[in-house]
């Protein structure tokens, strides 16, 4: 059957759409509780490392396979490999994106809490930041109702269509939440006992190391890019034949890495400045695990004037953030199912709803249910599904037909360096680096 596709609508709708997956909860919650439990600059010095010698080749493997295809993550290693079983590689992705959905709603749950704990000046009245945060997590009737209205939320995104839901969304959210970053941060870092938060996120401090670290900083690349579950490969789809996949790439890891580590400036500077107990502020960092944002944050905003108004703004902008990543991996299984079904989209998309609640419902009740759920899709099924691309581009893909993509259908014209360095990472540095990563990881 053939799918008439959309395809995404400006230069910019393309960046903004794929920087709006990558940009979420990932950077702003998951990137400096990784940081913290990983030791703080030695974890982003890898972390950045991981980005550029799998993030970026990958980003660009996944864009030039769905381009080249025009289908979904399934579908695609399916219309490019026929009869081959890399097609269950993209099921994979598809079972990932689910599973990501299943804790990531949950925590979208909770940057609504607080933002109507923000609007309802409940934040600005309380002195115990922990415990406020505590009480969120002790109650799983609250958290389920708000989980439950985030992903409804997400499904109307996802029956309005790609072109003005997503696109849209997308163009005019994200430089609003990187300009409010940006006077959080110069805040966080102007605060008194602000600078040994500041060395905590800039000098590497080898005491700290953990057996799992690269592990660790590779899932959250892929986590963090959205990764090796065909997400990219489903966006890529959409775009147009000309839009430059390389540039595209690397303005995508750009700004998600800027997010990241601004984020992480608001945050550490903040928690070293405003704690109590400078004496165990590392290991509290490490054993704040998902709530360092939730707790952290919300005292900072305090400490400014009009506090009110700031961590409205804040949470506002993080759920609308969170919101372009859950329409990216909600569209992911959507469209899978839509295609490779040929189930109605709505209806295909009301499924992965019933679904995606849940186990959401599982997540907020239980914490180690939520936790098997981040670490199973981060550290193992994502790392899994980048491996596979990376072989499939490198190894199976006909040159000829990456040579058209790359080339934007011969609007640039891809050296023989590029070309032969892309296709090395592909083949034996991205494949032989993250097995590696993960027998080590797993071993320990
Ligand atoms: N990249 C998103 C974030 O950092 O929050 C999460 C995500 C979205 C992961 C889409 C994977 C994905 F396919």
């Amino acid at each position: 059957m053939s799918v008439k596709r959309v395809t995404f609508a400006s230069k910019i709708g393309v960046v903004a759409a794929a920087a709006g997956s990558a940009v979420g909860l990932g950077n702003i919650w998951r990137f400096p509780s990784q940081t913290a439990d990983g030791g703080g600059a030695i974890f982003i010095l890898v972390y950045i490392g991981c980005i550029l010698f799998f993030g970026i080749p990958l980003m660009v493997s996944e864009f030039l396979v769905g381009r080249a295809s025009r289908a979904n993550a399934a579908g695609a290693y399916h219309k490019l490999s026929p009869g081959t079983p890399w097609k269950w590689v993209g099921r994979l992705g598809v079972l990932t994106g689910f599973v990501i959905m299943g804790f990531y709603m949950v925590v979208c749950g909770w940057t609504l809490v607080y933002l109507i704990q923000s609007l309802s000046g409940h934040l600005s009245g309380v002195t115990d930041f922990a415990a406020n945060f505590a009480v969120l997590q002790g109650d799983p009737v609250k958290q389920t109702v708000w989980m439950i209205l985030f992903t409804l939320l997400t499904t109307f995104f996802i029956l309005s269509g790609v072109k003005k839901g997503i696109e849209q969304s997308a163009k005019i959210l994200m430089p609003l939440l990187f300009l409010l970053l940006i006077v959080l941060a110069v805040r966080a870092v102007t605060l008194d006992g602000a600078l040994p938060g500041i060395n905590f996120l800039l000098k590497p401090d080898l005491s700290h190391v953990k057996s799992t670290l690269f592990l660790d900083a590779m899932g959250q690349a892929f986590f963090s890019l959205s990764l090796g579950m065909g997400c990219m490969i489903t966006y890529g789809s959409y775009f147009r034949d000309r839009t430059p996949l390389l540039k595209t790439s690397v303005q995508v890891a750009v700004l998600d890495t800027l997010v990241a580590v601004l984020a992480g400036m608001v945050i550490f500077p903040s928690a070293f400045a405003l704690t109590a107990h400078p004496e165990t502020i590392v290991s509290d960092l490490v054993a704040g695990g998902p709530g360092l944002l939730f707790i952290t944050l919300p005292e900072l905003f305090n400490q400014m004037p009009g506090s009110m108004i700031w961590s409205t703004l804040f949470f506002c902008l993080l759920a609308l953030a969170a919101l372009t990543s859950t329409i990216s991996l909600m569209e992911v299984v959507t469209v899978y199912i839509h295609e490779e079904y040929h189930i109605p989209r709505r209806i295909s998309a009301l499924f992965v709803t019933a679904g995606i609640i849940i186990l959401g419902v599982f997540s907020s009740l239980s914490a180690p249910f939520f936790n098997i759920l981040d670490i199973a899709s981060a550290k193992f099924m994502l790392p899994i599904g980048g491996l596979f691309i990376s072989l499939f581009v490198g190894w199976h893909l006909d040159r000829r037909l990456i040579f058209v993509q790359l080339s934007s259908g011969g609007t640039l014209k891809p050296g023989i360096l590029f070309m032969k360095t892309y296709i090395f990472l592909l083949r034996y540095v991205a494949p032989i680096a993250i097995l590696a990563i993960f027998i080590y990881g797993l071993a320990w």
